[in-house]
């Protein structure tokens, strides 16, 4: 995205035009950022050729998944409709991860009948769930489990899944338990340990924490791991001043873990391929004066952008005309929703705007349309992919008349 003679862009695309075109709120996706994101992850890890799986609860566009597809990337789901889209965008099963706690039969079974590559169980009814499935349908089911390292990701408390407080994984010696368990079973095949410590993680030290704590486990249950499947996790910029995951020291722990065991890295990431492709565009309806701020009533709203409501995340607004003005009062980003939560941000400076004018809301492309809801009954905002100078239609705006 840049300004172009006081134009926001994005791929050399006005915002505006985009806006008049189909309207707002509009979510919009740059394809060649997408591009770049995952050149760019996997030259990170180039050394051991990684199997990434993309993390599809960040994003369930159909059309996002397809296009990350032909770079060769499986998918990591959690529930039979992820799995689903991801085979509908044409991953290949041999890709498919699927984690998540509360698997059902119906998912089990689902997930089974696919042939994918493997269940990441999270518990020990639910392996004894997957035996007992796999054993009616007299197959073999790759499965890994997942450990809980009991490991601070030192990330906001809502996202952090790797403490033994978190209903995430297993510990050390339920593991232990479900190692055995899975080599007295003859419908189950072990194939990898999985673990996954919590989301927009900046610090590097959690990653190496986890990794000491995989390779203790590994050293002291006797079994060969085919695969090692770290999860995902690796936070991005939201704003200017957040310092950025050192890429080079998680490569490196990875690395030198690689040198004491024999395995393939999966990783599931989501936000780090996808998070900053995303730009959610959204029209004034009205500048309301509040005493000592201005609240911004925007058409888009918290059903459109949870992550403020429910996390306190910060996202970057630009106006999507530029100007040299400053307004006097500070400014506070509304939407429409009936909570006092809906709010994206309160802002000391800005420029000078008015009813009508258009923002840009930034780094919206992971958790931001697939955490989205029809709450007051508003309906879903377009999707648009930037492809060079093609614009797709991903996903239709919803119609009131899809709701009621
Ligand atoms: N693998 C597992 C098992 C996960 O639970 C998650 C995310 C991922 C991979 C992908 O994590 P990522 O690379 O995107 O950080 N809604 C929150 C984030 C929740 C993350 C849930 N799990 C947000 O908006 O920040």
């Amino acid at each position: 995205m840049k300004y172009n003679n006081k134009q926001l862009t994005i791929e050399n695309i006005n915002f505006k035009n985009l806006a008049q075109k189909y309207g707002t709120p509009a979510y919009c996706y740059s394809y060649s950022k997408l591009k770049e994101n995952i050149n760019n992850f996997k030259q990170n890890f180039k050394s051991f050729s990684p199997l990434i799986c993309f993390s599809v609860k960040s994003n369930t566009n159909l059309n996002i998944i397809k296009e990350i597809k032909k770079f060769g990337l499986g998918a990591d789901v959690v529930s039979k409709g992820e799995l689903m889209l991801a085979l509908k965008a044409g991953v290949s099963p041999s890709k498919i991860v699927f984690s998540g706690v509360g698997k059902t039969n119906e998912e089990i079974n689902f997930a089974i009948e696919k042939k994918i590559l493997l269940i990441n169980a999270e518990s020990k009814s639910e392996i004894q769930e997957i035996n007992k499935i796999a054993k009616q349908k007299r197959k073999i089911v790759q499965v890994g489990i997942r450990l809980n390292p009991n490991t601070d990701a030192k990330t906001l408390k809502q996202i952090s899944t790797g403490k033994s407080e978190n209903k995430f994984g297993v510990n050390s010696k339920t593991f232990y338990e479900l190692v055995n368990y899975c080599k007295n079973s003859k419908n189950i095949s072990l194939q990898c340990l999985s673990v996954h410590i919590g989301s927009q993680i900046l610090d590097h030290k959690p990653y190496e924490k986890m990794l000491k704590a995989v390779s203790n486990i590994i050293n002291k249950t006797n079994h060969k791991f085919k695969f090692v499947d770290l999860g995902g996790g690796m936070g991005i910029s939201y704003s200017n001043k957040i310092k950025k995951l050192n890429y080079k020291k998680y490569n490196l722990a990875i690395k030198n873990f690689l040198k004491k065991h024999d395995t393939k890295i999966i990783f599931e990431p989501g936000r780090s391929i996808i998070g900053n492709t995303g730009t959610l565009i959204s029209k004034i309806i009205y500048i309301k004066d509040g005493g000592a701020k201005k609240f911004i009533i925007l058409d888009a709203a918290m059903n459109d952008l949870m992550r403020p409501a429910l996390y306190g995340a910060v996202h970057k607004i630009l106006p999507v005309d530029k100007s040299n003005s400053v307004s006097r009062n500070a400014y506070e980003f509304v939407g429409p929703i009936c909570e006092s939560t809906d709010k994206f941000v309160t802002l000391k400076k800005f420029q000078k705007l008015k009813e009508k004018d258009l923002v840009a809301i930034c780094d919206v492309g992971a958790y931001g349309m697939s955490l989205s809801s029809n709450y007051n009954l508003r309906p879903k905002a377009v999707e648009l992919l930037i492809k060079g100078r093609k614009i797709k239609i991903i996903k239709n705006r919803q119609k009131h008349t899809d709701l009621i």
